[in-house]
């Protein structure tokens, strides 16, 4: 048989006995894919070979922008289940039954590098979740690190403009990373996550992923909890050092595609625990930080935080064409079911527009209709038409709001009404609008927590990864400020860090005093430190 589709591709086409006709994206059937239609044995190829033209154009088409940020990432299919009737605080119906079942997409990415990046290079990795549930799509789109570098929206064109290659030489640089981030004090606490080996993870199996944002709760009594969500792996492995990333990109790109194809291929389907931590909105006020800030952290064991153990996500299947799903998936923080809301956090509101956006503008307006992103349940919409609409048109001209037919007469048919039941939640507001950074930064607390969590061997390698960019940048002050900023943060963190950078630490030392935002340090109890 071999033998056989061999012979045809060079001589004269021949139908192997067992494969289809090939077609033209018309249906009809194609004669020669081997040779163009040619003006005799000498002659040009002629135009009217509509066959050749239609491969060349679609294959001229075949790219689509790739994501402004994580294009690299790889996605699978399956399935989340309920481990109880969660309706006290949501209403979201896939929380409102014990087993309930939802079939799931997850994409996992990586942020700045391009498509065809090696999946070991340092970065936040995109842990994105959608759900298809029975009153339409949630997406959960998070990272593995559970805060973020900025807590303002606005600020993000910048920072990813810092983060990527240098427009003139096309290279990233951490002399534009560093000039950026050493503006912004409250970025230390993700580097503290982002240089431990946590930034290289081994696979994306072990990877926590984390929500970053507060969001809201909502139950049917219309009672408001703020949410962060937490999903727990069930494979935890910890991150590769640098010189085993470095060996590993000597020979694969793609170690973490493989890893999560294999697995699945095997049968070894990993699976992630989603823990939700509830507070109470009228404790908001009660934190030294400002809980909405997307550089703080939650935890279990803070006193005014709730944990529950929502459900568990099991990964079961590759999708069968990397473009259709992995490339296709579109998530967005603003696609959220009844019973689940964005909270006020000034980063997540920025994001709620950004993400249908640039995904009008890569994959076209009708995004939502692909197969990946369709919901599963009936869409009933007076939206329409649009390049490339494939939503069957209803039976029915009465396609705007309000109309004088309100569904009771059988000519009434597919008149769609909106139901109150789904109104968005209320809050409370008072005071003038303005612009202004919020008040309660405690930029430094946190990341000297997560310093101090970490063993030996974590700090030494999170010091050796944060000098080895440090170390490449020209302006002293820049690296002063951020070495100040791991002081602030802890001293035997800033002390290393400044010995690793050969940065003077008498003047680190002065920085942080200046900058420390902790009401529980002084800059009397700075002083009392030896230099
Ligand atoms: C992707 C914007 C912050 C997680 C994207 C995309 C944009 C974007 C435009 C590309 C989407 C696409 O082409 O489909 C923003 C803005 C942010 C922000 C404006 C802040 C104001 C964050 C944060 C997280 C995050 C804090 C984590 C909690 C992700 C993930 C993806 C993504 C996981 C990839 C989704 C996928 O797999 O398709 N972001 N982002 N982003 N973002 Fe953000």
């Amino acid at each position: 048989m071999k033998k056989m589709i061999f012979a045809s591709a060079i001589a004269m086409a021949s139908h192997p006995m067992f494969a289809e006709t090939l077609t033209r994206e018309t249906g009809a059937p194609v004669g020669d894919n081997q040779n163009s239609k040619t003006a005799g044995a000498t002659g040009g190829t002629l135009l009217e070979d509509a066959h050749l033209l239609e491969k060349l154009a679609r294959f001229d088409r075949e790219r689509i922008p790739e994501r402004v940020v994580h294009p690299r990432g790889v996605g699978a299919h399956g399935y989340f289940v309920s481990y109880d009737d969660f309706s006290d605080v949501t209403q979201a119906s896939l929380l409102a039954k014990k087993n309930k079942k939802t079939e799931v997409f997850v994409r996992f990415s990586s942020v700045i590098h391009s498509k065809g990046s090696p999946e070991t290079l340092r970065d936040p990795r995109g842990f994105a979740v959608k759900f298809y549930t029975d009153q339409g799509n949630w997406d959960l789109v998070g990272n593995n690190l559970p805060v973020f570098f900025i807590r303002d929206a606005m600020k993000f064109p910048d920072m990813v403009h810092s983060l990527k290659s240098d427009p003139v030489t096309n290279r990233q640089d951490p002399n534009r990373i560093f000039d950026f981030m050493a503006h912004h004090p409250e970025s230390i606490h993700m580097w503290t996550h982002l240089f431990s080996n946590k930034g290289t993870p081994r696979t994306l199996r072990g990877m926590d992923g984390n929500g970053v944002h507060a969001y809201k709760f909502v139950n049917q009594d219309g009672m408001v909890q703020y949410v962060k969500f937490r999903w727990l792996s069930q494979q935890a492995d910890k991150g590769l050092t640098a010189q085993e990333a470095a060996t590993i990109q000597a020979k694969d790109f793609s170690h973490h595609t493989n890893d999560l194809y294999q697995a699945i291929q095997k049968k070894k389907f990993p699976s992630w625990e989603l823990q939700a931590l509830l507070m109470d909105p009228k404790n908001l006020d009660k934190f030294d930080f400002y809980p909405l800030d997307a550089t703080k952290d939650w935890n279990c064991e803070m006193k005014l935080v709730t944990c529950k153990t929502l459900g568990k996500m099991t990964l079961n299947r590759v999708p069968e064409n990397f473009f259709q799903y992995s490339e296709q998936s579109a998530f967005s923080p603003a696609v959220f079911v009844p019973g689940i809301e964005p909270s006020e956090d000034r980063l997540l509101q920025g994001r709620l527009f950004s993400y249908s956006d640039t995904q009008r503008y890569r994959l076209g307006v009708n995004y939502q209709y692909l197969p990946v992103n369709r919901a599963k349940t009936p869409i009933r919409t007076f939206n329409q038409d649009g390049v490339g609409a494939t939503l069957v048109a209803r039976d029915l001209s009465i396609n705007y709001q309000p109309n004088s037919f309100d569904g009771s007469l059988k000519r009434d048919r597919g008149t769609l009404a909106e139901n109150t039941e789904y109104r968005y939640s209320q809050s409370r507001l008072d005071g003038k609008t303005q612009q202004k950074m919020i008040a309660k930064t405690l930029n430094f607390r946190q990341a000297g927590e997560l310093y101090r969590s970490y063993s030996d061997f974590d700090k030494k390698h999170l010091i050796m990864n944060f000098a080895g960019d440090l170390n490449q940048i020209r302006n002293k002050k820049v690296v002063e400020q951020m070495v100040a900023y791991a002081y602030a943060a802890d001293i035997d963190y800033g002390t290393r860090l400044a010995k690793a950078t050969k940065t003077k630490l008498s003047k680190v030392k002065k920085i942080a005093v200046q900058i420390q935002d902790d009401p529980k340090k002084t800059a009397a109890s700075f002083n009392k430190i030896p230099v």
